[in-house]
């Protein structure tokens, strides 16, 4: 296949407040790993799959996932998001030339949004990254808390994944990366490529607190009734 995707699984998940790796909490019944695991299933073309985990938890992931008859390479993530990225850019064969990096903590990303984000990639033969409106206002602050101004939020959008770019691209970042940074386009940008943005989705959130995950508890009951 010519499309990998990367699924980054290897954090540990503090904010949550769990003993247990995020990707690995489970939501009515089943891991987050595992519910993020279908709607990459939903991808309509043929995809390389690699799940990046935590070191102790690879074989539990393997077994995990067996069940969903879809195949997959599993392999251990690094202590930085980046790292994680890293470990599983460098199993992906060589016929791929897409890639898709996508946070497991999205467990409920609508299929819809990989397809746009390929296809993108394809027409632009760019990076590109699903992104949402800001709703809140932003203000810039200072240390102490005094507000120094407030941010157009018309100029700004918040990001989401999957990130898609050219395979080329995204392994020329990472090989020349220096600073750690929370994002892929980040790096490619770094390095003066081009990204664009297309539509994300609300249903996209990323899981992060113990209040997201009692959200992703009823939209799971939700899609389970
Ligand atoms: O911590 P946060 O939710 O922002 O991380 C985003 C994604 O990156 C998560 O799916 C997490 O499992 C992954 N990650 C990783 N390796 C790390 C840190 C984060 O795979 N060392």
């Amino acid at each position: 296949p010519s499309i990998g995707v990367v699924v980054v699984a290897a954090g540990s998940g503090t904010r949550l407040g769990r003993a247990t790796p995020k990707a690995f909490v489970e939501v009515a019944g089943r891991s987050i790993l595992s519910w993020a695991m279908d709607s990459v299933r939903g991808i309509s073309e043929p995809i390389e799959l690699v799940v990046v985990v935590p070191a102790a938890l690879v074989e539990a992931a393997r077994s995990q996932l067996a069940s969903l008859g879809l195949p997959f390479a599993a392999v251990a993530g690094g202590t930085t998001r980046q790292q994680s990225v890293q470990a599983g850019l460098s199993v992906l064969g060589d016929g791929v030339d897409v890639v898709l990096v996508h946070d497991a903590a999205r467990p409920f990303t609508p299929v819809e949004v990989f397809e746009r984000v390929i296809a993108a990639v394809r027409s632009t033969g760019s990076g590109v990254i699903p992104g949402q409106p800001v709703i809140d206002t932003i203000k810039g602050v200072d240390r102490s808390g005094l507000v120094l101004e407030t941010v157009d939020r018309s100029r700004l959008t918040a990001v989401q994944t999957p990130q898609g770019f050219p395979r080329a691209q995204l392994a020329e970042a990472y090989e020349r990366a220096v600073e750690d940074v929370t994002d892929d386009a980040a790096l490619v940008q770094q390095l003066g490529g081009s990204v664009s943005v297309v539509a994300g989705d609300p249903l996209s959130f990323k899981i992060t607190t113990p209040h997201d995950l009692e959200h992703a508890e009823e939209l799971a009951a939700r899609t389970a009734g």
